[in-house]
C-alpha cells in the first residue's frame, strides 16, 4: 500500500497535467476561433462600457466570458451561467490565471439562469440558444435580469460543417429564434442571418433584441 503522501503526490500531479493539458487545448481552440468567429463583431453588439454588468449565458469554459472580463474592467462584472460544473471549474482556473477578479460563476437551472433581477447591463447566448428546451422561460428570465434599455444578444449557427452528422442537430434557424422573441414580448433591434459563413458550409446568425417597451414610458435611446 502506498503511503498517504505518495497517494497525494501522484494525485496532485495527475491533476496539474489534466489542468495543463485542458487549458492547452482550450486555449488552441480560442485562438482558431477567435480567426472566423467575428467575435469583436458580436462584443460590440453589447454595447457595454466599463463598469457594466453582463451575463453570458451558456458560457462553457468562458471563451466570451474572458473577452467579457476585460471589456467590462475591475469595476464591472461578468455573470457566467452554465448548468454544468466540468466547463464552469475549467473558467474558474482561466479566471485565476488570467487574473480576473470580476467573474462570478452561476450553476444555472435548464430553465432558469439565476439572474440577479433588473440588475444586468447585457446578456449574451452564445451557441446556446438551440439547446434551450424551453426558450421562451428562459427569455422571460434574461428579460427580468435586464436593466431598462438592456440588450439581449443570440449568436447561434443555422447550418453545421457539411458532412458534419454529429452537428446536424446542434443548429437553430433565425426565424424560430425571431418568432420566439416576439412571442416573449421582445423588440429586435437588429438581426444578421449571415453573420458568420464559414468555407466548410457552416452559417452563423445574430440577433440583437431587448424587452419590448411598455407603453406610458419613454423609449430610452439605443
Ligand atoms: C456549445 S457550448 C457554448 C459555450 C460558449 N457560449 C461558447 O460560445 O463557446 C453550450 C453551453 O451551454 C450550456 N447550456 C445549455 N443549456 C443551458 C441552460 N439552459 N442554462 C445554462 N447553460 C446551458 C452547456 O452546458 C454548454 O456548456
Amino acid at each position: 500500500m502506498l503511503p498517504a503522501a505518495g497517494l497525494v503526490c501522484i494525485i496532485a500531479v495527475g491533476g496539474a497535467f489534466w489542468s495543463h493539458n485542458t487549458l492547452s487545448q482550450l486555449n488552441a481552440v480560442d485562438r482558431s476561433r477567435d480567426g472566423w468567429q467575428r467575435t469583436p463583431a458580436a462584443l460590440a453588439a453589447l454595447a457595454l462600457h466599463p463598469g457594466a454588468t453582463v451575463a453570458d449565458l451558456g458560457c462553457g469554459p468562458g471563451y466570451f466570458s474572458l473577452k467579457l472580463a476585460s471589456i467590462v474592467g475591475p469595476s464591472g462584472h461578468v455573470l457566467a451561467v452554465d448548468l454544468r460544473y466540468r466547463p464552469l471549474a475549467a473558467l474558474w482556473l482561466r479566471a485565476l490565471l488570467d487574473n480576473d477578479h470580476n467573474l462570478r460563476l452561476i450553476v444555472g437551472d435548464p430553465d432558469n439562469p439565476n439572474l440577479p433581477a433588473g440588475a444586468v447591463d447585457a446578456v449574451l447566448v452564445a451557441k446556446t440558444y438551440h439547446e434551450f428546451e424551453r426558450p421562451g422561460v428562459i427569455l422571460g428570465h434574461i428579460a427580468r435580469a435586464l436593466r431598462p434599455g438592456g440588450r439581449l444578444v443570440l449568436l447561434d449557427r443555422s447550418a453545421p460543417p457539411s458532412g458534419d452528422a454529429n452537428q446536424a442537430s446542434h443548429v437553430v434557424p433565425p426565424a424560430n429564434a425571431a418568432a420566439q422573441l416576439g412571442a416573449s414580448q421582445f423588440e429586435i433591434l437588429s438581426r444578421d442571418d449571415h453573420f458568420v459563413e464559414r468555407p466548410n458550409g457552416e452559417r452563423w446568425w445574430l440577433i440583437v433584441a431587448r424587452p419590448a417597451q411598455r407603453t406610458g414610458f419613454p423609449s430610452p435611446s439605443i
